[in-house]
């Protein structure tokens, strides 16, 4: 599909749709299955054959049934009333909007936003998505697929300071942290902390600690909220443009 043109027309859309996102974010309280689809829509980019990655593809029957993305359905149909009222903007664009609103409303960093995503029809096939079972290679792996560093790694799964996970969907259970609606450290802290009854770390969030350099990253931002603001910021928009080269 061809990309967008994005003229002071398509950019006031832009804004009218990010204060609809922070009003229905925040009323539902849906703001970690929001970010989580954005991050699943764009984390299945292979630099290599430049496939996959945010261009609004998650929404086919055939990519929301795979076991990575389970529920995401949800977070599909509570953003549609929203997106109908801008039909203008492509989808690839309104769920990366979505994800820099639900950090936004959380308490979490502005990220930088820029428009002109084309939407795909075309689904990677199923296991570009991290497995949670897995470890430090796996992670690098994955991440290192998309362009993407051991710095990113670290500072991305600070997303984790939002949400949790559900037996029924992915087969674990528990927030990370004791406020899964704010965007904060706290998952940094908790992590350093060891495993606290009650709160969940998957063998990916471990394995933050045992590689020295993610080490380092998990260390630095447990104690400068800052850096890990500054830090997510830069990653999460490098997330959000895997694959789109902004006009
Ligand atoms: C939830 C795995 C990275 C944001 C989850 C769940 C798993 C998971 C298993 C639970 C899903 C459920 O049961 O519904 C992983 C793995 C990652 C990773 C293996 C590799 C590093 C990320 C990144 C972000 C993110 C990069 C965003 C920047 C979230 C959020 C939730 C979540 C917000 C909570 C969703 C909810 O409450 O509905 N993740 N994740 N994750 N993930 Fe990740």
């Amino acid at each position: 599909m061809a990309a967008p043109i994005i003229d002071a027309e398509y950019m006031n859309e832009i804004e009218k749709a990010r204060r609809d996102l922070r009003a229905l974010i925040s009323s539902k309280n849906c703001a970690p299955i929001v970010l989580r689809l954005a991050w699943h829509d764009a984390g299945t980019y292979d630099g290599k054959t430049r496939t996959g990655g945010p261009n609004g593809s998650i929404r086919n029957k055939e990519e929301l049934e795979h076991a990575a993305n389970k529920g995401l359905n949800i977070a599909i149909e509570l953003l549609e009333p929203v997106k109908k009222k801008h039909p203008k903007i492509t989808y690839a664009d309104f769920f990366q909007l979505a994800g820099v609103v639900a950090v936004e409303v959380t308490g979490g960093p502005t990220i930088d936003f820029v428009p002109g995503r084309k939407d795909s029809t075309d689904s990677p096939l199923e296991g570009r998505l991290p497995d949670a079972k897995q470890g430090v290679q796996h992670l690098k792996e994955v991440f290192y697929r998309m362009g993407l560093s051991d710095k990113d790694i670290v500072a991305l799964s600070g997303g984790h300071t939002l949400g949790r996970a559900r037996r029924e969907r992915s087969g674990f259970d528990g927030a990370w942290t004791n406020d899964p609606l704010k965007f904060d450290n706290s998952y940094f802290r908790e992590l350093l902390k060891g495993e606290t009854p009650g709160l969940l770390q998957l063998p990916t969030d471990k394995a933050l600690l045992e590689d020295p350099k993610f080490r380092y990253y998990v260390e630095l931002y447990a104690k400068d909220e800052d850096a890990f603001f500054r830090d997510y910021a830069e990653s999460h928009k490098k997330l959000s443009e895997l694959g789109f080269s902004p006009r």
